[in-house]
């Protein structure tokens, strides 16, 4: 049996060796490019592939991949909104994901951006920078004083909704499919516009779908309290950027912590230092001392990198060997 999995970097390296180590009866091929239709050569003669990239999956790398005798996919992150759906359906592809590699990662790291924002960490380091060691006039705010609008109580809606009730803050929360327990607790808004009108902070948790794209755009903004602050470590397309930028100019939004963004395909994970920075809104968001931003980083644990791996390793084999994966992306 033999798999490629394609983009392996340095970090995913031990936990790989670990997994071959645990099945010996697979080879694995390891490959550092991404799977684009020209490497997809590379998989001829293997059983399944192995991949993560924000790159789009698109028609021709499908084609490519089935082309080389491919139709077993395991992605090793949870997002599939680059996966050209229709197309990986009519070419009678099996895709998995990894469902569930450490939603607290990603839940941490948003409570990190609320707390830095909250006490104006980003103004005292650029103080501190400058020997101003100075208190005022960056007073904070406590997060137990906050209500918070988690939009979303998926995985990662719900392990942050359990880190912030620890600090004490008030919970407020949204999803059409909601959660018994929250349910109980009585957490629920019936209506988007109801969280708007009460969090102090909103934070987003869901995926990127065509319904989901710009859900916080100038409307949804108009709604919220004056000096909301906004997390977003979801999809950048979930915020309609244009917006919260006139949201933070008018002094509307207090705050953002972003740890993703629309167009940051090809921008974020590269470095830029020594050259010419390729987008000005960007750029702009990243030089206001109110806004935070972080790029895709949330999943980037330790603890995420290692599931991320193996649970994506062990489906493509149960793929492989005719056995149902424990993570299957429904194909539309
Ligand atoms: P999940 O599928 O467990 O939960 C998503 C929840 O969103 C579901 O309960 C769903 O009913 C709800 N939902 C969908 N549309 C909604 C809407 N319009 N309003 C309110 N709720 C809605 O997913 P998850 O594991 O919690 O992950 C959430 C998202 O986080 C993923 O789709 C992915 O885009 C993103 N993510 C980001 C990172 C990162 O590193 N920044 C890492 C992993 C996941
Ligand atoms: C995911 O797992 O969906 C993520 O957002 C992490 C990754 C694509 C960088």
């Amino acid at each position: 049996m033999k798999i490629v999995s394609y983009g392996i970097r340095q970090d995913e390296q031990p936990a790989l060796k670990e997994w071959q180590a645990q099945h010996p009866e697979v080879q694995v091929q390891v490959e550092s490019e991404l799977l684009t239709p020209q490497s997809a050569t590379k998989a001829k003669g293997a059983d399944g592939v192995v991949t993560f990239q924000q790159a789009p999956y698109t028609r021709e790398v499908l084609q490519a991949l089935h082309d080389n005798g491919i139709n077993k996919m395991s992605l090793r992150n949870v997002g599939t909104d680059n996966i050209d759906m229709t197309a990986a359906k009519e070419l009678g592809f099996q895709i998995t994901n990894v469902r569930v590699y450490s939603p607290n990662a990603i839940a941490e790291h948003a409570v990190w951006l609320m707390g830095r924002l909250l006490r104006r960490e980003p103004e005292y380091t650029e103080k501190i920078n400058n020997h101003d060691l100075r208190w005022a006039p960056e007073i904070g705010r406590e997060l137990r004083m906050q209500t918070v609008g988690v939009i979303g109580t998926g995985h990662i809606g719900q392990v942050l909704i359990q880190i912030l009730k620890g600090f004490g803050a008030k919970v407020v929360a949204y999803d059409p499919y909601q959660n018994a327990e929250l349910a109980k607790e009585g957490l629920y808004v019936d209506q988007l516009d109801d969280l708007y009108k009460q969090a102090d902070i909103i934070t987003i948790h869901v995926p990127s779908t065509p319904e989901n794209i710009h859900m916080i755009n100038a409307q949804s903004l108009a709604q919220m309290k004056d000096h909301v602050i906004i997390i977003n470590v979801a999809r950048g397309d979930l915020i309609d950027t244009k917006a919260l930028i006139a949201g933070l100019d008018a002094g509307k939004v207090a705050g953002a912590g972003l740890d993703v963004y629309e167009n940051e395909v090809g921008v974020f994970n590269e470095d830029w230092h020594d050259q010419a920075f390729p987008d000005k809104q960007l750029e702009d968001l990243m030089n206001r001392k109110n806004v935070i931003l972080t790029p895709h980083t949330a999943f980037y644990t330790e603890t995420a990198v290692k599931n991320m791996v193996q649970i994506s390793h062990n489906d493509n084999l149960k793929m492989i060997q005719g056995q149902q994966p424990d993570n299957p992306v429904q194909l539309g």
